[in-house]
């Protein structure tokens, strides 16, 4: 078919499934996995925690993996414009996926940027012994105070120049597109990090003492379980793991080819960030009971929290144990590409969402939206106050931005426009596992119910206290006020006008897909796709 030259360039795609199902992986296993879920599922009661952690992943993650699947394969484009083919007034979900992707991508970079100079301090043992926790809060991060400085915190070079290469890094892999930037990079990243992390956690596993941090890990704490807050830290993990519910798997399944097992490369992505969340659990409470036994304390004294597991404990782990360096240098080397391939992904979304409303070139696109958010990422996450804004930042983006947003796609989705049996059916056109009414049933009654619990039970504990200890101001600026400025953009973004040449009205490969899908007249958009990709109505 020939196109004229106003049109809309083709969809990028990933070279085949396999390359899907790394770059899926890639972007599922990050700084989530390593230093977050350890410590999480330690303070969820150990082994105790693997039963809510297993459930949430049964009953929303991957059910919701599902979900994002089928919407972006099926309506084809990046979150606003398959919200949009949806329904219409859809669109404003779209850009509040893409909206969380932008704040996540401006912090998660610094964590990188952290990672890439650990692995240099590790071969140098540049804290000395003794010091690690000094080392990183005061020498490294030069962490000031809000209360008295407010944000006038000053740059400090061994953060903000790592930052800078991390954004080049990025920023280079991305404008190389789909095919050949972020294809290429998880096939040559996670081949390395799975290896790295293997031989990590074995040679973590004959530290002397890490039976302990196992014993620690695994041993079931059943009184947990009564908790609420246990559960509802596990639903909470595994949206952020999976990279579910902000974007990204829209974005990528966008990326496949028509003919996919979608939900068998699901279940890959799934067992297999689940796998990898397990395996740093085991890697990381080994090297915690190492740590005991040489300070002659429980191993409950060492797990302190997220950020401080890694970048305190580690290293102490490094100063201490036999060949610590080797260790460091994986642990660290680790969580940089594991970082890396979950924030390309993270900013793929944004990338492919002005692709498409902006019907621009894929180097033009990443520079305009990766240049900004890189710019803003290095002044607020180089400066003295960079961990508080990042710790405000994580909680509420991922209680108000992810969770929330998840809860207001699934009852939309199901319940005000009806297509969970229309993405039902996509699933099962092709897949080798065909999803039945449970599936409907987990996404449509069970995901709301859980997720509306987690969120009033979130709002009540962020209302009833400031938030870490912050003064009122700052919790208003990057918590409230960030997540309620994110909801307003969202809806402005989806009133601006698609360009002539956006995806949106006019994509041959939508309208192809259509025609060989059968699935014309196209009864969810309005809109009449006819042969030789014209079409009448109100699709855009
Ligand atoms: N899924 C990614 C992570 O776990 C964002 O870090």
């Amino acid at each position: 078919m020939a196109h004229a030259t106003t049109q809309a360039p083709r969809r990028e795609a990933f070279s085949s499934r396999n390359v899907f199902i790394l770059s899926a992986i890639g972007s599922a296993v990050g700084l989530g996995n390593i230093w977050r879920f350890p410590y999480v599922a330690y303070e969820g009661g150990g082994g105790a925690f693997l039963i809510p952690y297993l459930c949430a992943l049964l009953t929303a993650g991957i059910p919701l993996l599902f979900f994002d699947y089928a919407i972006g394969h099926r309506f084809r484009g990046s979150a606003p414009l398959a919200f949009r083919r949806m329904h219409r007034a859809a669109e404003p979900l779209g850009w509040w996926q893409v909206l969380i992707c932008v704040v996540i991508a401006a912090y998660y970079a610094v964590i990188i940027a952290w990672a890439a100079m650990y692995t240099w301090f590790s071969a140098r043992l540049s804290w000395g012994a003794g010091n690690e926790e000094n080392f990183f809060f005061t020498e490294f991060l030069q962490l000031g105070d809000v209360g008295a400085d407010g944000l006038s915190g000053s740059f400090v070079p061994q953060v903000g120049l790592p930052l800078i290469a991390v954004w080049l890094v990025v920023i280079a892999i991305m404008a190389l597109g789909v095919k050949r930037g972020i294809g290429r990079a998880n096939m040559v990243l996670m081949p390395l990090l799975t290896t790295m992390f293997v031989i990590l956690v074995v040679q973590a596993l004959f530290l002397p003492g890490a039976a302990d941090g196992l014993n620690a890990f695994f041993t079931p704490n059943w009184a947990a379980l009564a908790d609420p807050a246990v559960w509802a830290a596990a639903y909470g993990h595994i949206f952020f793991s999976l990279s579910v519910a902000f974007g990204i798997m829209v974005t990528y399944s966008s990326y496949l080819k028509r003919k996919t097992d979608l939900t068998g490369s699901g279940l890959v992505v799934g067992f297999a960030n689940s796998g990898f969340e397990i395996l740093a659990g085991i890697g990381v409470f080994a090297a915690l009971g190492f740590m005991a036994q040489a300070a002659g304390t429980d191993v409950s004294n060492q797990a302190s929290a997220g950020i401080g597991l890694a970048f305190v404990a580690f290293p102490t782990i490094v100063s201490q144990a036999t060949g610590g360096s080797i260790i460091g240098v994986l642990f660290f080397g680790a969580l940089v590409f594991a970082g890396i391939t979950s924030l390309i992904s993270v900013l793929e979304v944004v990338v492919s969402a002005l692709q498409d409303k902006l019907g621009w070139g894929r180097v033009r696109t990443t520079l305009v939206v990766t240049i900004p958010i890189g710019l803003v990422s290095i002044a607020l996450f180089s400066t003295t106050t960079a961990l508080l804004v990042l710790d405000t930042a994580d909680a509420f983006i991922n209680a108000f931005g992810i969770m929330a947003g998840a809860f207001v796609a699934v009852i939309v989705v199901s319940w005000v426009l009806y297509k969970l049996p229309v993405l039902r059916e996509h699933l099962n056109r092709r897949s080798s596992f065909r999803v039945g009414r449970v599936w409907m049933l987990l996404v449509g009654v069970l995901a709301p119910v859980v997720l509306g619990y987690l969120l009033v039970s979130e709002i009540i504990a962020k209302s009833a206290e400031p938030y870490g200890g912050y003064p009122v101001w700052f919790l208003w600026v990057f918590g409230w006020g960030m997540v309620i400025g994110l909801i307003v953009l969202a809806v402005l973004l989806s009133l601006l006008p698609w360009s002539s040449r956006s995806h949106a009205k006019d994509d041959p490969d939508y309208d192809e897909f259509l025609q060989v899908e059968s699935y014309t007249p196209d009864s969810e958009t309005g809109t009449v796709r006819l042969p030789g990709g014209t079409q009448k109505g109100a699709g855009a």
